[in-house]
């Protein structure tokens, strides 16, 4: 399908690269006090060395109020102290480099904080240097200057009585949007970037690019139906025609607040200022091919995020997935694929279904590693970290699920239980829990007589934990080992194209990553049944991967034959090293991946 001609040792380090994100407040703590920080970050470099992952991208470490766990940043320039500050930091970027580990930052580049020093002087005056950093507007008819709102609930524009104006938010009141039609902003934001690129980080992870322009005319919303209303469709639609239709008129309510076409303007220009450094990337919070620009002059990756739009994995899912997005990326952009982040529910939780959590885990992690593009993982998805639906209001740190637990209980008259197990569910707090790397109190995350900033999931007890799971050949984490290094071992895993087989077969998903420049042609063989299944190649015909990969030696053979054999790479399974591929037996959820010999 897409065509590649670059081999393994043609292609830039983030293209080679497997992602791994951290949260870092949740991840180690390695001074005591119950929060993440860059010590005990440090500490787990060994780890993510052996793990097998390349580079890390780092959820946001700046200084802030916290109201969006710092996507609200106050200080472009530091490292917030708890997470240990600059020194800290520097340590751990260092020993990831050491370990041939890269680091992205993540980069809120919408909005600041409120408490930012900028939006202070903004607000300060109507005549103050930083007034138009941000966006103000006049009210009009004693009301806010349009009916746009915020994603996070409520309206999008807050009312300043010390200057009598409003200003515009698209996410909470707390994170104003900075102004990027003002030449000053970019110039102030490109400086943060370079301050970075200087220090020697490898690149930045946008937060949500899409938002960063909306419409000057400031027109109304025409969307028929409120935010509120859209909230409650949505939250008792009784089927997808309701959630779509819902999903629908929620697009319209925000129609004129994303994606401007002045956002490429400025992906152009951030992608020269990374440029100049070389060897830095941009990955980008939004799904939207357009950001790739031509494929060379905006953001080198964005998120595949349709792929994980779903409860269930299916081999059609992916197929029809790879179909669109693939055949949609412009010459020379290379894809990125994820299944889970800080926003959204964990991998396990997410595509497991009750009954074969495990099995599901290992085909979600082999579609990662083996789909053509760079994989993103999420840090405990290699131990099958769950959601901890957590249901105390009280430790909730999440100010989405603070919110719709407001609105439950004070719009919708939802009990507090309900509320808070409502809350639980949707927010955000239940994919963000610490890192389990022990077996007792606290998982090993901070000292056992200190309260976590978030309640720790008690499943640590039953072996979900790097400690019960780091020497047992057959843990999750161990198949995770083995299938990042089968992947670096594996060219045609990286740099190969993608050709998919057997079309039509329901049960499982069949591909050829194959690599001529490297000279390398892999099967890839997910079978997403509880059954067995036989892989019968018997007059299908041969694919132009193969018969490169096979050479003269293929060609008048008899069809079946013609199919060859393969060399073991990966599988789940006990497996020969060498068989043919016609005939290949499946076992039930097996993850098969061999090379193609004559
Ligand atoms: C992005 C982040 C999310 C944050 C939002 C506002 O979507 O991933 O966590 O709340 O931007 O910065």
């Amino acid at each position: 399908m897409t065509k590649n001609s670059k081999g393994m040792n043609e292609l830039a380090w983030w293209q080679k690269a497997v992602f791994y994100q951290i949260y870092p407040r949740s991840f180690a703590d390695g001074n005591g006090d119950g929060i993440g920080d860059y010590l005990g970050m440090a500490e787990r470099l060994d780890y993510l060395r052996d793990l097998g992952i390349d580079a890390v991208w780092v959820s946001p470490h700046y200084p802030s109020p916290l109201v969006d766990v710092g996507y609200d940043t106050s200080d472009y320039y530091d490292v917030a102290a708890e997470y240990g500050g600059m020194p800290a930091f520097r340590r751990f970027l260092e020993g990831a480099h050491e370990r041939g580990i890269r680091v992205i930052l993540d980069w809120a580049i919408n909005h600041t904080s409120d408490q930012h020093p900028w939006f202070r002087e903004s607000r300060s005056s109507r005549t103050s240097a930083r007034r138009d950093w941000y966006i103000w507007r006049d009210g009009k008819d004693g009301g806010p200057p349009n009916n746009w709102y915020s994603t996070f609930g409520g309206p999008g524009w807050e009312y300043d009585p010390a200057t009598a104006q409003y200003y515009y938010h698209f996410f909470f009141k707390e994170q104003p949007d900075l102004n990027w039609h003002n030449p000053q902003v970019r110039q102030a934001m490109y400086d943060v970037a370079r301050f970075w690129c200087d220090m020697g980080v490898d690149g930045f992870r946008l937060d949500a690019p899409g938002t960063m322009f909306e419409d000057p005319a400031l027109p109304n919303h025409t969307s028929p139906r409120s935010q509120e209303e859209l909230y409650v469709a949505m939250r008792n639609a009784r089927n997808e025609a309701e959630q779509a239709a819902a999903q629908k008129d929620m697009e319209e309510l925000f129609k004129h607040q994303v994606d401007r076409p002045e956002v490429h303007e400025v992906m152009r220009e951030l992608r020269q200022v990374v440029d100049e450094y070389g060897d830095r990337m941009l990955v980008g919070e939004d799904s939207a091919i357009s950001y790739y620009g031509d494929g060379q002059n905006e953001l080198h990756l964005l998120f595949n995020f349709p792929l994980m739009r779903t409860d269930r994995l299916t081999p059609a899912w992916v197929r029809a997935n790879q179909r669109e997005r693939l055949g949609a990326l412009p010459p020379l952009a290379w894809p990125c694929n994820t299944l889970g982040n800080h926003d959204v529910s964990r991998v396990w939780s997410q595509f497991g279904d009750g009954q074969h959590d495990a099995e599901l885990a290992r085909l979600s992690l082999a579609l990662m590693l083996t789909l053509r593009g760079t994989p993103f993982l999420y840090y405990g998805e290699e131990i099958g970290m769950t959601n901890y639906l957590f249901a105390d209001a009280e430790r909730f740190r999440d100010s989405l699920g603070m919110m719709i637990y407001r609105l439950e209980t004070q719009l919708l008259g939802t009990s507090a239980d309900e509320a808070a197990a409502h809350a639980a569910r949707v927010g955000r707090d239940k994919c963000r829990t610490p890192m389990q790397w022990a077996d007792g109190v606290n998982a090993g995350f901070c000292p056992p007589n200190v309260q976590p900033w978030l309640p720790v999931n008690p499943n640590y007890a039953q072996g979900v934990s790097v400690a019960a799971q780091w020497t047992d050949p057959h843990s999750l984490l161990s198949y995770y080992r083995g299938l990042l290094r089968a992947r670096k071992e594996t060219p045609a895993l990286i740099a190969g194209d993608y050709e998919p087989l057997f079309e039509d077969v329901a049960d499982y998903l069949t591909f050829l990553r194959h690599s001529k420049a490297d000279g390398q042609a892999c099967l890839v063989v997910l079978n997403w049944s509880d059954a067995t299944r036989r892989l019968c190649f018997e007059g299908a015909q041969l694919p132009a991967a193969l018969r490169d990969a096979q050479g003269a030696a293929a060609r008048g053979s008899q069809p079946a034959a013609q199919w060859g054999r393969a060399r073991l790479v990966f599988s789940s399974h006990e497996r020969p090293q060498v068989e043919p591929v016609n005939g290949l037996l499946l076992a039930p959820f097996e993850v098969y991946v061999g090379e193609l010999v004559r």
